[in-house]
């Protein structure tokens, strides 16, 4: 099969798999970061079918979807591109960029030394720059929204040390957000594009905080 063919398939089986998804991660998160994904990797060294397919399956392995248990998601994507024929080094190298590209697993995982590949780096970019600017702020309020959060409470600080699993379980308000994860994205780029394109849209966030104090005071 081309690899086009696998790609479509690919899309196909992820926009199934993700019916019913929260609005911060379903099918048009997965597309953004594709796109995303594809334009970063114009600037690197990379295997196009890794990039496109670790960035079309990298949700799949949210543990949110599958009760906390991360090893579902990497499951049902080998399973998935086996099916499909993929061939082998590729899937096994899929399934690291799933295992590795979420920022809960960058925290766990801090000061070791994990995989990486330049395929990972394209995909773990794309993702990031869909957290950030103004997706990532709707993005934030929709998942506050969803959890019942306050927008904002100039009581309740924010915590830059959090652990992972403090981190999950987190009430603060969504505000806090964006100084515990949002702001600190800019500076974890790995790719030149991927650097270029976070500072627009950190910059975009930080005009949004200013403006959003400003109306919270009533300027
Ligand atoms: P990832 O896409 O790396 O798996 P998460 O699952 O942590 O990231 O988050 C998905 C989206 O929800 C992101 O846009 C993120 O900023 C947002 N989000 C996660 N945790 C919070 C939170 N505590 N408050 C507000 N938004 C959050
Ligand atoms: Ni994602």
């Amino acid at each position: 099969m081309n690899n086009q063919l696998l790609i479509d398939k690919t899309i196909a089986f992820v926009k199934k798999e993700l019916e019913g998804a929260e609005g911060g991660h379903d099918w048009f998160h997965i597309q953004r970061v594709y796109t995303n994904a594809r334009t970063i990797a114009k600037g690197e060294k990379v295997d196009s079918l890794t990039v496109a397919l670790g960035a079309l399956l990298h949700d799949i392995a949210d543990a949110k979807f599958h009760d906390g248990d991360e090893t579902v998601g990497p499951r049902i994507a080998r399973d998935f591109m086996k099916s499909i024929d993929v061939d082998k080094a590729v899937i096994s190298h899929v399934i690291r960029i799933m295992e590795n590209s979420s920022f809960k697993n960058s925290l766990e995982k801090k000061g070791d030394t994990t995989f990486t590949s330049p395929e990972l780096q394209v995909v773990q970019d794309a993702d990031r720059l869909d957290a950030i600017g103004a997706i990532g702020i709707a993005r934030a309020f929709n998942y506050g929204g969803f959890k019942n959060r306050e927008l904002y409470n100039p009581a309740i600080v924010p915590n830059l040390n959090m652990t992972k699993e403090e981190y999950k379980k987190t009430t603060a308000p969504t505000i806090n957000h964006f100084y515990e994860k949002l702001l600190l994205l800019k500076d974890r780029m790995n790719t030149e594009t991927g650097k270029e394109m976070a500072e627009k849209r950190h910059r975009f966030m930080l005009d949004f905080l200013e403006q959003f104090y400003k109306e919270w005071e009533g300027r």
